[in-house]
């Protein structure tokens, strides 16, 4: 098992099969409601991502459906960016992770939870692969400002962990749209509290 996830979850497990590893990420074990309606809805929409992504390097390859519940792609070997340490080269890393999210974009998907380090991953020559596209939005027929909207939001997720591990690779122009959107950020945090002010540590 690579991870065990809550009740609302997917099980991530290691699938060697061949001499080839994999991963299967399943709803399988969940309560039937949760399988019966996000759990397919999940894993349709992360094989349809992923699906669209290939050819792109890092983003998991050979995507399948298993089932209904469950999907399946190539095991990426590393770490997750939330236990490595990169020995310290974060600029070049970082600086490749952002090349990925504008490919990505440029296909035509935004990800939508790529300030979660545990979904960017390491892999052991030190490259970036995004995983979890469940969330993931299609912007082909979204008008263009909204696009350009999420694909910002998308790439401030990027510079958070830029900014918290490297901050003397990243530049000021960067760093300016994080903060950019960590304004929108609280404003919306704000407002989910109807009007309440909760002091926050900044992100
Ligand atoms: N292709 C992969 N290679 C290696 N580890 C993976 C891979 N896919 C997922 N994992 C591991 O499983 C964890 C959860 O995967 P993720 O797709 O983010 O599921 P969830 O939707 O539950 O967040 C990741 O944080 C990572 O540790
Ligand atoms: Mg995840």
């Amino acid at each position: 098992m690579l991870n065990q996830g809550r009740w609302a979850n997917a099980v991530l497990y290691l699938v060697e099969h061949g001499g080839e590893r994999w991963v299967v990420k399943d709803f399988a074990a969940r309560p039937w409601l949760v399988r019966a309606t996000i759990g397919r809805l999940f894993v349709a929409r992360e094989h349809d991502a992923l699906h669209r992504l290939q050819g792109i390097a890092g983003v998991p390859r050979d995507p399948f459906r298993l089932d209904a519940y469950a999907v399946a792609y190539r095991y990426v070997a590393g770490n997750t960016l939330t236990r490595s340490t990169l020995d310290g080269r974060y600029g070049e890393f970082f600086s490749d992770l952002e090349r990925l999210v504008q490919q990505i974009h440029s296909i035509g998907l935004v990800h939508l939870d790529s300030r979660n380090s545990r979904n960017i991953l390491v892999t052991d020559d030190a490259r970036p692969v995004l995983i979890d596209f469940q969330s993931h939005l299609g912007t082909r027929r979204m008008p263009r400002a909204l696009r350009r909207w999420f694909e910002e939001y998308d790439m401030a997720g990027v510079y958070k962990h830029w900014a918290r591990r490297s901050p003397d690779t990243i530049d000021a122009a960067r760093l300016e749209h994080l903060q950019a959107m960590n304004r929108w950020r609280r404003f919306w945090i704000l407002r989910g509290y109807l009007g309440v002010r909760k002091s926050r540590p900044l992100e």
